[in-house]
């Protein structure tokens, strides 16, 4: 897929400000945060036989971050050096220690079983073909460790018809700022340039098992699709999601008819054989 360690490093570059759970800079994802941090910690400590935990494809390691704060022993991998510096920024900034290791998720630098937790968050999806990175995490897992990863897939969620509302939010603001070539723009969550796969949720639970992992469980989850919302709007918006956490929270683990048809992410994690 196009998404090369160029592109990354150019994303992070560009992203100047903190990005952790609680900076307050990005409302929607900070609460998206929230919700995985607060669902793998719970995971973690019912799953996890101990706390030395590996991020892989750590961007700003947000959910490391969140791990570090509760006691965990972060190790985090990215290929992008910009990447990591934004991740070594938070942690420093939080007061927090870890280990930034540059690497490539097709071939790992670890000795095998030596993480009790290996996690990766919105990278999978960047993989044509995600076994051969889900081999690489499963084998430095030590026996009886739990794999965990969420992706964000290109399919059809409540968010394809959100993008709806956002792009004629969109033509709408071009057409007053007299910007004429953007007004017919399409606004998709998932930007055609950014290489996404379409993969179903059973094909990353299959890729698990074949790696190692027994127990594997998968889930379609978020029910809140981003908006283009107005200021005043957009707060209300973010504040009733708030309020509306526990049925959040239910959706996520619900695997129904609706949540299957309109969630937004794959929640995924198994457990490695003894
Ligand atoms: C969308 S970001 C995820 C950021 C972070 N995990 C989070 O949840 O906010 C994807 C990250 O994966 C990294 N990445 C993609 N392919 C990789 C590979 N083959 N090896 C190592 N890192 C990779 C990118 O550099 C990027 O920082």
């Amino acid at each position: 897929m196009g998404n090369t360690k160029g592109w990354w490093d150019n994303f992070w570059v560009k992203r100047t400000s903190p990005s952790t759970v609680g900076s307050g800079d990005y409302p929607y994802s900070d609460l998206m945060g929230k919700v995985a941090c607060e669902y793998w910690h719970d995971k973690f400590k019912q799953l996890a036989p101990g706390k030395r935990m590996l991020e892989c494809g750590c961007g700003s390691a947000r959910v490391s971050a969140y791990m570090a704060q509760h006691g965990y022993q972060c190790t985090l991998l990215d290929y992008s050096g910009a990447a990591l510096a934004q991740a070594k920024a938070n942690f420093t900034r939080m007061s927090l220690d870890a280990g930034f290791i540059i690497g490539n998720l097709n071939q790992l630098c670890f000795k095998n079983g030596q993480f009790d937790i290996v996690f990766s968050g919105g990278v999978l999806e960047f993989f044509e073909n995600a076994q051969q990175p889900i081999n690489e995490m499963v084998s430095v897992l030590k026996p009886g460790g739990i794999f965990a990863a969420h992706l964000v897939p290109r399919k059809f969620s409540i968010q394809t018809i959100a993008d709806i509302e956002r792009t004629i939010a969109c033509s709408i603001a071009n057409l007053c700022r007299c910007r004429f070539k953007n007004v017919f723009k399409v606004v998709r969550n998932i930007p055609d340039d950014y290489e996404v796969s379409g993969l179903p949720l059973e094909k990353y639970i299959e890729m698990c098992k074949k790696a190692g992992l027994s127990s594997v469980t998968g889930f379609v989850t978020t029910p809140f699709p981003v908006l283009a919302l107005p200021g005043a709007f957009q707060k209300a918006y973010v504040s009733l999601m708030r309020k509306l956490m526990p049925f959040w929270r239910r959706f996520n683990e619900s695997n129904n008819f609706f949540s299957k048809h309109l969630g937004i992410t794959y929640t995924i994690y198994g457990i490695k054989d003894n």
